[in-house]
């Protein structure tokens, strides 16, 4: 990979980029988003909480982030977590505590901004109670109404930050006396709220809140900071910057497949928003597509396969969550998904991840349109789960290779098939594929330059 932060032709200034997932998450965008970072000197989360799980592999350790941008793994870079995001103090602090241990450095390096809205214990409660309830009704998860959440209390902190009034936000944790001054209008409300939805959970005491979480704000005291400014005089001072999307395109709130959703706008469409930065400064997005499909918790999914070809992607792949190690529900590529997320994201190149997991088919399948139920064929992506109901899928069927990818550097050690496949994704998604993972290593990434859809 090379070292060289990409420029303006024009101007000579530095071209900022975004990472996204193009599917429904854990495509490996911490891996790309570790290897880009050499490039950039400030690396950005906008969106999404401590939901994201971000493995990255560095020689023989293996690092699982939340919430604290991959780049601390790096020396030398700012690790943002912007306004966007939400934040669970407490996770935040055992993540810097872990890293520390392990000899990662954080101290400057990392900035939380005083605007990031806090998740609090009581909304990973009334997350827990709301998705019981709804699978008590329906009878089972994901059914109707339940999400099938992480449970980490991302939707009704975000909902919160809607309302305002209920509201607590980073800055918020470095003032003790305005802090329980919140937490006394906010708890009697919230107790009443949590007994609503049928949890049993202890009384909420504004005192104990306050004091727990005041303590919390006082050991991030010297991360808190105005992150606006601070990215605008590093963007001033010619510094560039990668940001970095937590969740996926297909998981945002206004453009997933709703509801099935995160609560936040986790496309690139959330990157102004969610860190203060135009959209327009934003020279280049790469859009990271794992070479087959996942999702986890409901909603609808047309390539899904629940035989044991879904069940030997989910065991190659190592397709359990990062987060709440749930088995993920595993399926073929879908390319009118990808080629939807490519256009709401604005992608300008693909980083295909875990092209080593399909080794060992005969045939792969990959989706290029979508049969609705009265036998139509539509090749849009219809972000509306109730809209999506009896879709299945039309696929092309490529021959698959045998060999093992692992040690593939370059894109002319991958079998035929492998380039095919990836010519395959550019010609009918129209951008190119320009780098490839076959592994979880550093090194089993590979920069590719010249288009797969040439060599088909
Ligand atoms: P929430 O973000 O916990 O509210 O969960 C909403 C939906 O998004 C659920 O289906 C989650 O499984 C899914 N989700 C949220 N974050 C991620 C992620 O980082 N990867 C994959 N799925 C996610």
């Amino acid at each position: 990979m090379s070292q060289i932060t990409p420029t303006s032709k024009r101007s000579g200034t530095p071209v900022h980029a975004a990472v996204v997932g193009l599917q429904w998450g854990d495509e490996g965008k911490g891996k790309i988003v570790d290897l880009l970072t050499s490039r950039y000197d400030c690396i950005v989360r906008y969106n999404g909480g401590a939901n994201a799980g971000h493995t990255v592999q560095v020689g023989k350790e293996r690092y699982a982030l939340h919430l604290i941008p991959s780049g601390i793994l790096s020396s030398g870079k700012i690790n943002i977590v912007g306004n966007g995001v939400v934040v669970d103090p407490e996770k935040v602090l055992d993540e810097i505590d872990g890293l520390r241990a392990r000899g990662v450095e954080v101290g400057a390096n990392l900035r939380i901004s005083d605007r990031a809205h806090v998740v609090m214990p009581y909304h990973k409660d009334q997350d827990a109670a709301l998705e019981e309830l709804l699978e008590k009704r329906s009878g089972k998860a994901g059914a109707s109404g339940s999400i099938g959440t992480t449970r980490r209390g991302i939707g009704p902190a975000y909902s919160d930050k809607v309302r305002r009034s209920t509201a607590l936000r980073m800055g918020d944790l470095l003032d003790h006396a305005l802090l329980l001054r919140k937490l006394d209008a906010i708890c009697g409300l919230r107790m009443a709220e949590l007994e609503a939805l049928g949890a049993t959970v202890k009384p909420l005491v504004p005192k104990e809140l306050a004091d727990r979480f005041a303590a919390a704000g006082e050991r991030l005291r010297p991360h808190i900071d105005d992150t606006v400014y601070l990215l605008h005089d590093q963007i001033r001072a010619g510094r560039s910057v990668l940001f970095e999307g937590a969740n996926a395109c297909l998981l945002d709130i206004d453009h997933g497949t709703f509801p099935y959703v995160t609560s936040s706008n986790c496309s690139t469409l959330g990157i102004p928003a969610g860190s203060g930065v135009p959209g327009r400064m934003i020279g280049k997005v790469y859009g990271i597509m794992k070479a087959y499909s996942t999702r986890v918790g409901g909603g609808p999914f047309v390539t899904e396969l629940l035989d044991a070809t879904g069940e030997r992607i989910r065991q190659r792949g190592r397709e359990y969550g990062t987060t709440t190690g749930r088995p993920r529900r595993c399926g073929w590529l879908d390319l009118v998904a990808v080629k939807y997320s490519v256009m709401v994201c604005g992608a300008d190149a693909i980083a295909c991840t875990l092209l080593d997991v399909l080794s060992g088919f005969d045939e792969l399948k990959i989706c290029t349109g979508y049969r609705r139920a009265d036998g139509t064929v539509t090749d849009r992506f219809i972000p509306d789960a109730e809209r999506m109901h009896g879709f299945t899928p039309v696929y092309e069927t490529l021959p698959g290779w045998q060999r093992e990818l692992g040690t593939c550097t370059d894109r002319d050690d991958l079998p035929v098939e492998a380039r095919r496949y990836l010519g395959f994704v550019e010609e009918f998604v129209g951008i190119p594929v320009e780098l490839v993972s076959v592994g979880p290593e550093r090194t089993q990434t590979f920069e590719s330059n010249e288009r797969f859809a040439a060599m088909r």
